[in-house]
């Protein structure tokens, strides 16, 4: 067998990924091989006849990144929900309901990317703190505003973040205030296609790294005009859709009053539920919401900070898991306070801890770590947040805790890790095999 095919880079060392919902697989002295695309085209352990020769080409030709013994690879995360205009508003009214939030703090502060200068300061500055703590791909809620959104893009591209950027498109003259609305519902459908062209246009067709998704803020936010259109867009463009759905009792009892029917059954009246479809929150969701969502293979974005802030409850993910719906994590900047997927993994298992039915409903370590890796992309059917072959090369390379009395291959060694990690214990972030931090 011919072994000797180039690399773009071979990373060597101790990894984690998961195997399964209910299983992390540690893998000791891999050598991790990224192709000229940025994927993982093969894995060697240390007994394959071909890995000292590997090794010795990559050393060679200067590609090797060889890990000390108290550093560890892991995939990167994937922040499923995330509003990028939030960032400068982060740890802000957490003392507020939803609505009030919304209206004193995080409407003003939208309003002003208008403002291209701000935009740009904020957004590079946000990609790389994303970056920095290990979120190799962020599904971002960007603002009304075209330019601001396509300044977002431009700064995912510049640092080298996977992204999905939404138009946030919001019409509806009763829930939103005058100065920060579309101003009709056709203006806001074009907006939406004139984000798209330019993205398009920045990026090249076929871009991998940086997509649009259709963005209705949420139902309240929308008038039955634009739902209608913003389901249409999707469909002629196949493209992925997010919004909230059913986050707090106050938004839940806003679609019952307005149309007789919970948030998810709104949406797919208006072909917003599709197996593209990103539904952030889900708190007040009950079976008949879950079975729809599961039938139609949309995915949730569990935003564990978030939901005890803004949620009136807590998402039960393993309930969701159980209606073999995709579910990942995510920030919800501001809603959530913290970047850190690593803050929100701990959340979901503290969350969990709370609901009834623990033997069925609690979270436990390796399935926290599948939201944040694989179950986040799976929802977006991207091939990333797995170390194996066929996947994109996007990683975190941790250095492990001190007065870590577990062995390595022990799985209490990544618990006590997804614990104690920090931006300050990420040593570098690759993404598509391009070293990033
Ligand atoms: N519902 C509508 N807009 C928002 C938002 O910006 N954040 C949260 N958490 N919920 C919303
Ligand atoms: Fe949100």
């Amino acid at each position: 067998m011919v072994i000797l095919i180039s690399f773009s880079r071979v990373i060597v060392g101790n990894f984690y990924s998961s195997h399964s919902y209910d299983r992390v697989s540690y893998n000791a002295d891999s050598a991790v091989c990224i192709d000229h695309t940025g994927m993982i085209q093969q894995i060697l352990s240390k007994t394959d006849p071909n890995f000292s020769k590997i090794i010795q080409t990559a050393k060679t030709e200067d590609r090797l990144t060889f890990l000390n013994t108290n550093e560890v690879l892991l995939p990167g995360f994937i922040d499923l929900h995330i509003h990028a205009p939030q960032w400068p508003q982060t740890g802000t009214g957490l003392d507020l309901p939803l609505k009030e939030w919304l209206n004193d703090y995080t409407f003003p502060l939208e309003a002003k990317y208008a403002n291209h200068t701000f935009a740009k300061k904020v957004y590079s500055d946000l990609v790389s703190s994303l970056l920095a703590h290990g979120t190799t791909t962020a599904v971002y809620f960007g603002t009304m505003h075209v330019s601001a959104n396509i300044e977002l893009a431009r700064q995912c591209l510049n640092f080298g973040q996977r992204a999905f950027i939404g138009q946030v498109a919001m019409d509806n003259p009763f829930e939103t205030p005058d100065y920060y609305r579309d101003s009709s519902t056709s203006s806001s459908l074009s907006a939406t296609m004139t984000f798209i062209q330019k993205l398009t246009e920045l990026t090249g067709p076929s871009s991998r790294l940086v997509k649009p998704i259709i963005t209705p803020r949420f139902v309240p936010s929308c008038t039955d005009d634009l739902l209608e259109g913003l389901g249409k867009l999707a469909h002629r463009f196949d493209l992925p859709i997010q919004t909230h759905c059913s986050e707090s009792i106050w938004e839940h009892n806003y679609a019952i009053s307005r149309f007789h029917k919970h948030d998810t059954a709104v949406l797919d009246h208006f072909g917003l539920l599709t197996d593209k479809a990103i539904l952030a929150h889900g708190t007040q969701l009950d079976e008949t919401d879950l079975q729809q969502i599961s039938n139609a293979h949309a995915a949730i974005a569990h935003c564990p900070i978030s939901n005890i802030y803004f949620g009136d409850g807590i998402f039960t993910a393993a309930r969701a898991h159980r209606y073999q719906i995709d579910v990942g994590l995510g920030t919800d900047i501001a809603g959530g306070f913290s970047p850190s997927l690593y803050r929100n993994i701990q959340q979901s298992i503290m969350s969990s801890r709370q609901l009834p039915n623990q033997s069925e409903n609690h979270l436990t370590t390796a399935n926290a770590f599948y939201l944040a890796t694989y179950g986040g992309a799976k929802s977006l059917g991207l091939k990333t947040g797995l170390i194996k072959p066929g996947y994109w090369a996007d990683f975190q390379i941790v250095c492990l805790p001190d007065h870590n009395d577990r062995p390595a291959s022990d799985n209490n060694q990544l618990e006590r890790l997804l614990y104690a990690t920090t931006a300050n214990d990420i040593k570098s972030v690759y993404v598509a095999g391009q070293q990033v931090i």
